[in-house]
């Protein structure tokens, strides 16, 4: 475990993760959809921001998440819109990867 303050919770096997692929997970309750991109693993809220639909049913292109619903999209890194009709920043979450598995702090 890292040794800091945040509450980190296994989530999901790293070998699972491959790269470019994104999966959804939940973690504490709140649904999470965590991503491989150059490599590295991000985390951000599975549902977007303009409706109800799921980030991980979308498209991953590098480090942008396409909504399957209007096609909006966020920058997996930071969480901002990057494209209209999306406008309000999804969360995004401390992931690190260590024993072979992805691990997220959501608190
Ligand atoms: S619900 Fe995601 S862009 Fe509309």
């Amino acid at each position: 475990m890292p040794a800091d303050t945040k509450h980190w919770t296994q989530a999901l096997e790293s070998a699972d993760l491959d790269e470019g692929a994104h999966w959804p997970v939940v973690v504490e309750g709140r649904s999470i959809c965590l991503y491989r991109a150059a490599g590295a693993v991000y985390a951000t809220d599975d549902v977007c921001s303009h409706g109800h639909a799921n980030l991980s049913d979308g498209y991953l292109e590098g480090y942008e998440i396409e909504c399957p619903f209007h096609q909006g999209r966020f920058d997996i890194r930071t969480g901002e819109p990057t494209q209209m009709p999306c406008t309000e920043a999804i969360a995004t979450f401390p992931v690190e990867e260590h024993d072979g598995f992805v691990w997220i702090a959501v608190r």
